[in-house]
């Protein structure tokens, strides 16, 4: 048997020994990146590395990483679906490529963990207008001994990656590992024969926001292999639930209770990967509460959910404190935050569970009285929105037992229940967010426009789009900002900003403003927080090609409007933080 600390050493020591340094696992909350709620990837914290920064730990980097991903959060319960994980990943920043990437890949799967060879199959990218056929990978594959019929060529939908919707990405090539026992034409079916275990991204494209792509100064390789995914295949065992990192807690969770269904299987599943998720969340050394915005919500959410399933098999809450000691137990040792946290961890968890039971139940009874009397299988806004502020339960949650009972929930009219509601703090909220501007005279709302423009000229100068506002100051005489970054800016640098931005004022291009939910903004590529409660509509300015960013506005109507576009002093604000002022002359 391989058990979980046998394999991150296998991995951590074999690419040491080719040469890559091993660094620590990143914060599950992203530092520089308020786009984004949870760290999903490996590379995500390497992002401005895999654009030319040089790292501290050269070239060749190594590690395990936290990842929290609740996308698929409707599928946990089945064999493989998790909302945390851990990715085993290694990465070239301009060093090594495909060659190096697959045969290296290849010796860590046939001979470090023995798997054989006939048990492997791979994709490759089939080639489009914006890439062409990875033809290169396919020879690597086969020099390395897989037959032609085992090498798949898929198209941009299976062998491209990309995090999010904008920044670097490319082909990738996905190693498999087939399972004879089920069902499957090929990787690109579900049938479950063939088992994604590892995927190597070949990371050499910048996709812009207006869907271009661009060559990167230099070719990467991003590799990402899901830990708890690779212990079950070569175990042989049926579900992830069944590693020596999930199988205590599963346990200590099936011996309380007398039923084996596949309906109590699937609510102990649950209540194990929400606790071990809402553990790692709140343990980390950037952790955050349980709360009703951003990452406390889904926080909020996922421990509320797993009440609610713990409640379902008849546990009492606090068997999720229970579940939490038992994970802090079991990764204590590698992820050593969850330890120096765990008294946190555990208080955190005692009040959140203790808070939602109190109204869970009745909430319930409120629901199934709720069901006696709707109209046409349906909830209405304003009940689910009782549900929500009276008894506690996430507007998911009513939508979930919904489903389970039947009928469905009118989640617009929620929205405008809820929106009612907070008109009053939201108004208060708008004022506190027009904060920076002093006055909306013509000239602060000139300069207002010209720092949309500078944020996003610095964002591709210094092509790290993981630089966010940090502050921002304007007087009619000037504009002030702050943004992350690690070191002064060159003069080249500065005058190719001040280049972008004028570029932008003399293309003229109109100011456009629409309102969306954060998630259409989010999918469009805009910059800037995303808004911070349920229901939020958030305006998004479009300024051409230039720049797309969440704000409250005003702006002039169109770039031209500004003049000229001059960077007046470069300088530290904080640690890790530039400032720029700037003036637009007439
Ligand atoms: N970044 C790649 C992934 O997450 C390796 O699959």
């Amino acid at each position: 048997m391989l058990d979980s600390n046998s394999l991150r050493k296998k991995y951590l020591d074999f690419f040491a020994k080719r040469g890559h340094t091993v660094i620590p696992s990143a914060s599950l909350i992203p530092e520089n990146d308020p786009t984004v709620l949870f760290t999903t990837a490996g590379m995500q914290p390497l992002v401005p590395y895999l654009l030319g920064q040089k790292h501290p730990g050269g070239k060749r980097l190594t590690d395990v990483q936290k990842c929290v991903r609740t996308g698929d959060i409707d599928e946990v319960g089945d064999d493989t679906h998790c909302t945390f994980f851990e990715m085993l990943g290694n990465w070239s920043l301009g060093d090594y490529f495909k060659r190096e990437s697959i045969a290296w890949s290849y010796e860590f799967l046939t001979k470090e963990l023995g798997i054989s060879p006939d048990k492997l199959a791979v994709t490759v990218f089939a080639g489009d207008e914006d890439c062409p056929r990875d033809e290169e990978s396919a020879a690597r594959w086969k020099e390395m001994g897989i037959p032609e019929d085992r090498i798949f060529y898929l198209p941009k939908e299976n062998n491209w990656w990309i995090a999010g919707t904008t920044g670097p990405c490319g082909e990738d090539t996905e190693i498999f590992y087939i399972d004879e026992s089920k069902p499957g034409e090929s990787p690109a079916d579900d049938g479950g024969k063939y088992v994604e275990i590892w995927n190597n991204v070949f990371m050499h494209y910048y996709k812009h926001p207006d869907g271009s792509y661009t060559e990167l100064q230099q070719k990467n390789i991003d590799t990402g292999m899901g830990l708890e995914r690779t212990l079950m295949t070569l175990n042989g065992y049926r579900s992830v639930y069944d590693t020596d990192v999930l199988r205590p807690v599963a346990e200590l969770l099936r011996k309380k209770i007398s039923c084996d269904s596949a309906e109590a299987e699937r609510a102990v599943r649950i209540i194990a990967d929400h606790t071990r998720t809402a553990t790692f969340i709140l343990g980390d050394p950037r952790g955050v509460a349980p709360s009703n915005v951003d990452r406390g919500y889904i926080l909020r959410r996922l421990i509320r959910r797993a009440v609610r399933f713990a409640r379902q098999l008849g546990l009492d809450a606090s068997v999720l404190s229970e579940c939490a000691a038992e994970y802090i137990a079991i990764y204590g040792d590698f992820y050593t935050e969850l330890k120096e946290n765990s008294e946190k961890i555990l208080e955190e968890l005692r009040l959140e569970t203790e808070k939602f039971d109190k109204t869970l139940h009745q909430g319930l009874k409120e629901f199934e009285k709720l069901l006696g009397y709707i109209k046409d299988n349906r909830i209405s806004g304003k009940a689910a929105f009782r549900l929500y502020d009276t008894y506690g339960f996430p507007p998911e949650m009513t939508v979930e037992l919904s489903r389970e009972h039947g009928v469905t929930v009118d989640m617009e009219g929620f929205t405008r229940a809820f929106n009612e509601h907070q008109q009053k703090s939201k108004a208060g909220a708008e004022q506190k967010f027009k904060g920076g501007l002093s006055d909306s005279g013509a000239e602060t709302t000139r300069l207002h426009t010209a720092t949309h423009l500078l944020m996003e000229a610095l964002r591709r100068v210094l092509k790290d789009p993981t630089i966010m506002q940090k502050g921002s100051n304007i007087t009619p005489e000037r504009l002030r900002l702050d943004f992350n970054f690690p070191r002064p800016l060159t003069a080249e640098e500065i005058a190719a900003v001040e280049e972008k931005v004028n570029e932008a004022i003399a293309a003229d291009v109109v100011v456009t403003c629409e309102e969306m939910t954060p998630d259409e903004a989010h999918a469009q590529g805009a910059v800037g927080v995303f808004g911070d409660r349920y229901g939020d509509v958030v305006k998004v300015y479009t300024m051409g090609g230039y720049s797309k960013e969440i704000c409250g506005g005003p702006h002039a109507a169109h770039t031209g409007e500004l003049g000229r576009f001059k960077i007046v002093k470069e300088q530290s604000s904080s640690a890790g933080i530039r400032r720029i002022k700037a003036v637009l002359e007439a």
